[in-house]
């Protein structure tokens, strides 16, 4: 339960404005922006889920405030070890495929490792790549000391930026594994000093993954864009969760994930029924059959 005061229910925009911010799918006629996301800092947690592929970002864009294309794809789609192989190309392409299935939500695309880190140029290049080429309305990036720089670059020269701090599953050859961050005081003081750089850099909202919730709370007072929780307690004025990994597509998850489906087993069910069906004939069914009437 948060200890935070409850915030009156606020306006999206004039007539999205769902009379209770809770009541989802929403109706909505137009697309959320960045300033919009930033403005709801204090005001009604701000629904967040990744997507990769079209079909999935059309079933959750109602019910989203914004859309994460995570370079997270590497693991959940690719089967990669961890995020440190995906590719520019990778992203460009399921970027492609969300904005084909997300009509309303604010669609944010990751710019993966070695994509962005060299220099604000470096970084230019890529995040204006992504967004001619996808169409979506923003990129993340994780942000260490060394992305301050880089932010108010791209923000300058039209790219809004979500920043994500703590936990950066980019560094995890630096940190050891995906640990959660923020043990000892001075990762702890890292972590709120990168925030706080992040936020006045011009980053319109910040992922904060795996973090204590003091910690979270701390990041969350000190800086006035919203923070976006994964593994980083309620204290957040959003929240997000990688989807295959609420939707129970995998035996095991991170901590911090509440599984709010079965995926896994509901797929191996219907796989083994199919495949009764086809061993023993009673698949196709008449009614999947073609008749002609002539
Ligand atoms: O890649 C991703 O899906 C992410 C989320 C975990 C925030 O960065």
């Amino acid at each position: 339960m948060s200890t935070r005061p409850q915030p009156p229910v606020e306006a999206l925009t004039g007539q999205d404005v769902p009379d209770r911010p809770h009541q989802r799918p929403i109706k909505r006629t137009r697309r959320i922006t960045a300033p919009q996301i930033t403005g709801r800092k204090g005001k009604s947690p701000i629904v967040c889920l990744t997507a990769y592929d079209a079909p999935t970002a059309e079933i959750i864009d109602p019910h989203c405030d914004l859309i994460l294309v995570g370079d997270s794809v590497g693991m959940v789609v690719h089967g990669l070890p961890s995020t440190v192989g995906v590719t520019l190309d990778m992203m460009v392409l399921h970027g492609k495929a969300v904005m084909r299935g997300a009509k309303t939500a604010l669609v944010v695309v990751d710019l993966p490792f070695g994509s962005y880190e060299a220099s604000p140029e470096q970084a230019f290049a890529s995040a204006s790549r992504v967004m001619m080429q996808t169409g979506c309305q923003a990129v993340k990036i994780e942000s260490g000391s060394y992305a301050t720089e880089t932010i108010s670059y791209l923000v300058q020269r039209g790219i809004p930026v979500m920043s994500h701090v703590g936990l950066r599953p980019q560094s995890l050859h630096v940190f050891g594994g995906f640990r959660a961050r923020g043990r000892t005081d001075a990762i702890y003081k890292e972590i709120v000093d990168n925030a706080k750089a992040a936020a006045d850099a011009g980053s319109f909202a910040i992922v904060v993954e795996g973090v204590s919730a003091e910690l979270a709370e701390e990041v969350t007072d000190a800086i006035d864009i919203p923070t976006i929780g994964i593994g980083a307690s309620a204290q957040c004025d959003g929240q997000i969760l990688v989807t295959p990994d609420m939707l129970g597509l995998f035996k095991r998850v991170p901590k911090f994930v509440h599984k709010y489906g079965s995926m896994r087993d509901d797929v191996e069910a219907a796989v083994k029924a199919y495949a009764s069906d086809v061993s023993d004939r009673s698949f196709p069914r008449a009614e999947n059959l073609y008749v002609f009437k002539d």
